[in-house]
């Protein structure tokens, strides 16, 4: 069945010049895109977003990092979207990440890992709806 995910171009992916080379990967996959944004999270964005993360010891860094600078964000839609597009970004250490994958091809470190991807179908629509209103989505 046809389903969403949710992405974000993490700050050091569009620091490092790939917001190109990310979407040309998406789309190649057969991502549509239904929803899109270039925009900056706030301090209390990051900390909402990330709040399942809130007792782990990188939290604090998870928010300076995805705060310093801007971010784009999508809803995507395809068959299999989650799981697919979990495949295609690869593991979150970008150090274990399959080659060809978007972490292994553009992300630096564990924390600044170039991408998110949601992880669950109701973490997809949470997530979505967190960033993007119904008028947003097309
Ligand atoms: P993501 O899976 O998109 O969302 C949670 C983020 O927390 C994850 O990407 C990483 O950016 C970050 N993260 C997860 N584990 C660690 C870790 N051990 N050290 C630093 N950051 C981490």
């Amino acid at each position: 069945t046809t389903n969403r995910t949710f992405t974000m171009i993490k700050p050091d992916a569009v620091e490092n010049g790939h917001i190109g080379g990310i979407l040309d990967k998406i789309t190649a996959a057969g991502f549509k895109i239904v929803a899109m944004k270039y925009t900056q999270l706030s301090k209390r964005d990051a900390e909402a977003f990330y709040a399942v993360h809130k007792e782990r010891p990188f939290f604090a860094d998870l928010v300076t990092f995805m705060t310093r600078g801007p971010i784009v964000s999508a809803i995507l839609e395809k068959e299999n979207a989650v799981e697919d597009f979990r495949a295609l970004i690869g593991a979150t250490n970008p150090a274990e990440a399959a080659e060809g994958t978007i972490r292994k091809m553009f992300a630096t470190s564990i924390g600044e890992n170039a991408v998110h991807g949601s992880d669950s179908d109701e973490n997809a629509a949470i997530e979505g709806s967190f960033h993007f209103s119904g008028r947003e989505i097309y």
